[in-house]
């Protein structure tokens, strides 16, 4: 019987099991070359699953729309960061874990921001924070660089600004909008970010922000100009169970999957087909190893 209390290996024993943990120095040095592969993951055995693949798991608090069902990311709290980042870096032994600092936790103050990611770090084990902004979070970005904590920029467009900039809408498009971009690309870099997620930017701003600056970048809608890509895991799963906007590529649709397998054990159950014997515990039956108890029994 398959103990639930102990992680299911079968998917990741293809995978070379020695490989080194990244940090964000690693994932800085790799600007112009092999291309920075991120994913987001919220949960422990996501980021199992993911951890031999990616190079930087991202705990975003695009987790507010995906787990929560938001409407937006600004209801998400430290304590759900927090909560999700240390589930996350139980996961993983390899990708450089990163978590997001949500809306109202930051922008008041470097000091403000240093308070919150200081809890992240030191709370979840994580390698580093993210924060949106460029120009206006320059200093706030210099100020937790200083202090030790790694910082993974965010500009172009910046989901906790949906209110300012009119919904989620690509950036860059007018020449105003490409000189915004411009030059918060310049200023995270120059205040120390040791990479810039660029989100939803047109393809030649992208591109420009890309060689104008000497640490990596990583696209979300923003083209194959970036040094690295990210995309929402349940979007490239089919997982969210939302439209994807036009930059997600689908490379499965595992919401039928689920469906289908919920609704093969509902009829089971009405049919009273399971349990079957072999998921019952006989007169003397104790189906676990010494020290080891079964989930279902550590669970009731
Ligand atoms: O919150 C998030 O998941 C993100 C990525 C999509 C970049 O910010």
């Amino acid at each position: 019987m398959r103990h639930l209390n102990r992680p299911d290996e079968s998917h990741t024993m293809t995978t070379a099991p020695s490989l080194k943990k990244l940090t964000p120095l690693d994932i800085a040095r790799r600007k112009g070359g092999e291309p920075v592969v991120c994913l987001t993951a919220y949960s422990t055995p996501m980021a199992r699953l993911l951890d031999p693949i990616a190079d930087l798991l991202l705990v975003g608090d695009s987790l507010g729309m995906v787990i929560y069902g938001f409407e937006s990311t600004l209801p998400v709290t430290l304590e759900m960061m927090i909560a999700h980042g240390a589930a996350v870096t139980r996961g993983a032994k390899h990708a450089c874990v990163i978590v997001d600092m949500p809306f109202g936790s930051y922008q008041e103050s470097p000091a403000q921001a240093f308070h919150g990611a200081a809890r992240i770090m030191a709370e979840t084990g994580a390698a580093g924070i993210k924060l949106e902004g460029g120009e206006a979070m320059a200093e706030t970005v210099r100020f937790l660089v200083e202090r030790g904590i790694p910082v993974l920029g965010h500009i172009g467009l910046q989901p906790q600004s949906v209110n300012v900039i009119g919904g989620f809408r690509a950036q860059g498009r007018s020449e105003a909008e490409a000189a915004r971009v411009m030059a918060d690309a310049r200023a995270a870099a120059q205040a120390g970010c040791f990479a810039i997620v660029i989100e939803g930017t047109s393809e030649p701003v992208a591109r420009r922000a890309t060689e104008a600056v000497h640490v990596p970048t990583i696209g979300i809608g923003a083209s194959p100009a970036c040094d690295g890509q990210i995309l929402v895991t349940e979007d490239l799963l089919g997982l969210s169970g939302m439209q994807s906007p036009r930059f997600v590529k689908r490379y499965a649709e595992l919401g039928p999957l689920v469906s289908a397998a919920a609704a093969s054990y509902a009829e089971e159950v009405r049919q009273h087909r399971f349990p079957g014997p072999e998921h019952c515990y006989g007169p003397s039956s104790i189906d676990s190893k010494p020290g080891k108890p079964a989930a279902s029994t550590q669970r009731r």
